[in-house]
């Protein structure tokens, strides 16, 4: 497969340090990292991350992402010429309420990190952004030149470390760094070495899952009058295994040309409705799963669908994009869970 942008070989690819590397997403790049045989270093606060999570190919530092002296000094200790810093809060409501915390954990833990990464020359650093910049989306589907206008402080959380990481690049040249846009991630592992864990599930399939398996007595759907085919919300849910796939592309690509900044979607570009999502899981479970029609949830959008360049741009072939393979590693990884106790 080409790719628009050069890319480092991968037998090139130095040590990484992973932020968050106990949380969902960042579990998912380490083992991405890890079974390409790369030297990986996970730091993690376990603030919302579990310790089970972190590979056990991975060296785990308990610490802030945004702590200087120490990212500096982990950097010089292991030779990290990456970072990937996916440690941040990631709930809406949570930054509603609370957005001090927000601002300190997402935009400040995050120029702690980057003034550490320049002082020791790291080339590369990825951070986890989200569709929450755009808002209610100005478009579907929604492309990278679409307006950034959040709406909640969560996403302008995410806007600011983007727009403060542009200005560290355009004064460093020897920095590049890329700003993936996610969707509605999902799934887990394959092999189920990693899968979501959520203190307080609030996503659709994840908490699907804890219907099917008894946890949870049914769901609420939010909405059955959307101005969509089905008149429920549609998403661009993309499996995380693809999508820490695309990190190691997006680092190959940092680290062959200095000096650039890039934002990018990262979904499939086609989307699910509700019921789709649950007629998928009734399909792998051979189970129904209970609902009740319930009322919109305030802040939703009716669709958000990416737009988005990756594939060309990086390379990048996902290969869970169907929706039965997304959702069958996802309750295949919450019955692990619930047996392991
Ligand atoms: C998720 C994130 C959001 C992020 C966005 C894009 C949360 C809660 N949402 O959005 O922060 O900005 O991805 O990256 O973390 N639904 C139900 N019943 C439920 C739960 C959900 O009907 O019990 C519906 C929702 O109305 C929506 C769809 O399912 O149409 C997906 O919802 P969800 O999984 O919560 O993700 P998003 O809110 O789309």
């Amino acid at each position: 497969m080409t790719s628009i942008l050069p890319l480092l070989p991968e037998a090139d690819l130095p040590p990484v340090l992973v932020t968050g590397g106990a949380g969902y997403i960042g579990s998912h790049a380490a083992l991405a990292l890890i079974d390409r045989g790369i030297r990986t270093v996970v730091l993690d606060d376990l603030s919302t991350g579990s310790r089970a999570l972190v590979p056990p190919g991975a060296i785990f530092v308990a610490g802030r992402a945004g702590d200087r002296a120490l990212v500096e000094e982990l950097i010089g200790e292991h030779g990290i010429g990456a970072i990937l810093h996916f440690a941040a809060r990631i709930s809406v409501e949570e930054s509603v309420a609370n957005p001090a915390l927000y601002y300190r954990e997402n935009v400040a833990e995050t120029l702690g990190l980057a003034e550490a990464a320049l002082a020791r020359g790291v080339g590369a650093l990825v951070l986890s952004s989200t569709a929450a910049v755009y808002g209610n989306g100005a478009g579907v589907p929604l492309a990278e030149v679409a307006p950034v206008a959040p709406i909640n402080p969560y996403g302008w959380s995410k806007a600011f470390a983007e727009r403060m990481l542009a200005d560290l690049v355009a004064a460093n040249r020897h920095l590049s760094v890329a700003c993936p846009r996610y969707f509605n991630v999902a799934g887990a592992d394959p092999a189920l070495r990693a899968g979501q864990a959520s203190r307080h599930p609030h996503h659709l399939i994840e908490l699907a899952c804890h219907v099917l398996t008894g946890q949870r007595e049914r769901l609420t759907i939010f909405g059955r009058d959307w101005p969509t085919p089905d008149g429920t919300g549609v998403r661009d849910y993309v499996h995380v295994s693809d999508l820490a796939e695309a990190h190691v592309l997006l680092l190959r690509a940092c680290l062959a040309d200095p000096g650039q900044f890039h934002c990018l979607n990262l979904g499939y570009g086609r989307g699910a409705s509700v019921l789709e999502v649950l007629a998928a899981l009734e399909r792998v479970s051979g189970q129904a799963i209970a609902r009740v029609d319930g009322p919109r949830r305030a802040g939703d959008p009716a669709v958000l669908v990416a737009a988005s360049n990756a594939r060309a741009l990086l390379g990048w072939q996902p290969r869970f994009a169907d929706l039965d393979a997304m959702v069958g590693h996802a309750l295949a990884w919450e019955r692990k869970r619930l047996e392991q106790g």
